[in-house]
């Protein structure tokens, strides 16, 4: 048996029609495996049509917002008519956009509550509900996959990110390694991911600013951002055979920056030089 390959599964992917999801569903159509597409902007159906044809995999598409109780339901349940199973589940949909601790408005007495809303609802939240109905059906086949993706922000303080993303992706490393205590008893492994800066359209804000770039290669020993198909090998890998003996671990891809015990003066908030 090859143990690395997933052929033959049911899996679906949330946060799709873009980054790190779009290219994890591309790797499994490669594999073969029925793949849906879920996003919360109908982006994801071009991109699923786009996608169909690619590989041995059969594609489908669904509009949904993971901040969404009734939806998410909904769309597992659908999943599940469609295809007759949940094998495996990526749950990726996340956001950022914040101001991190260096942009005005990111300091904690400066945070509106609203931005940190606008994140935990998306990151745990959103992930709370996908986590509750995938686990609704492994538990019931007594097998199944959860792939969530953290984040290495998740792991430490990061000045170049946000409360609310370093909060939420904490959290979110919490919830896999509880979720896989409970569940491995009914067959059903979850882990988490944990990329480090990968290039994607997270945040929303367009192409970084050369200084932000590079201000990151610099802790990242291997001196590139990720791409995202650097992530989506590691996501099937996860998800395949190749990892049975796998569950509750949190694995980082991050091009070695979690090697590195400092990232540089230059990256920490400034001194605060003013009289109280
Ligand atoms: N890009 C990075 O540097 C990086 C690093 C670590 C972790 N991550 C995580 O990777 C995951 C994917 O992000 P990405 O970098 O590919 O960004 P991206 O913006 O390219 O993709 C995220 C996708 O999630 C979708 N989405 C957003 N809100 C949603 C909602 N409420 N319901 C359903 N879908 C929603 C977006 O429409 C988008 O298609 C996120 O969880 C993110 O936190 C990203």
């Amino acid at each position: 048996m090859d143990t690395s390959r997933i052929d033959g599964q049911v899996v679906l992917v949330t946060g799709a029609a873009s980054g790190i999801g779009h290219a994890i569903a591309r790797a499994c159509v490669a594999e073969g495996v029925t793949v849906h597409l879920a996003d919360v902007s109908d982006a994801v159906h071009t991109e699923a049509g786009k996608l169909s044809g690619t590989g041995n995999g059969t594609v489908a598409s669904h509009v949904c917002d993971v901040r969404d109780r009734d939806a998410v339901r909904a769309l597992v349940d659908d999943v599940v008519a469609a295809s007759g199973r949940l094998d495996i589940a990526f749950l990726n949909a996340g956001v950022n956009g914040a101001p991190s601790l260096l942009q005005p408005g990111g300091a904690i007495d400066e945070l509106s509550f609203e931005e940190w809303r606008r994140v935990m609802e998306v990151n745990l939240d959103g992930l709370f509900h996908c986590l509750q109905h995938s686990a609704r059906v492994m538990k019931r086949q007594r097998s199944g996959s959860v792939v969530v993706t953290a984040s290495t922000a998740g792991l430490r303080a990061e000045p170049r990110v946000s409360y609310p993303y370093v909060a939420s992706k904490s959290a979110v490393v919490g919830l896999v390694r509880q979720a896989a205590l409970e569940l491995a008893r009914f067959g059903v492994r979850v882990n988490a991911l944990a990329p480090g800066p990968v290039v994607t359209n997270i945040g929303g804000t367009g192409p970084r600013p050369a200084s932000s770039v590079a201000a990151w290669e610099d802790s990242i020993p291997m001196r590139r951002w990720g791409r995202p198909e650097d992530v989506a090998g590691m996501a099937l890998l996860l998800a395949s055979g190749a990892a049975s003996w796998m569950t509750g671990g949190v694995h980082v891809v991050d091009g070695g920056a979690s090697a590195l015990t400092q990232i540089g003066s230059d990256a920490l908030p400034a001194p605060d030089t003013t009289a109280p």
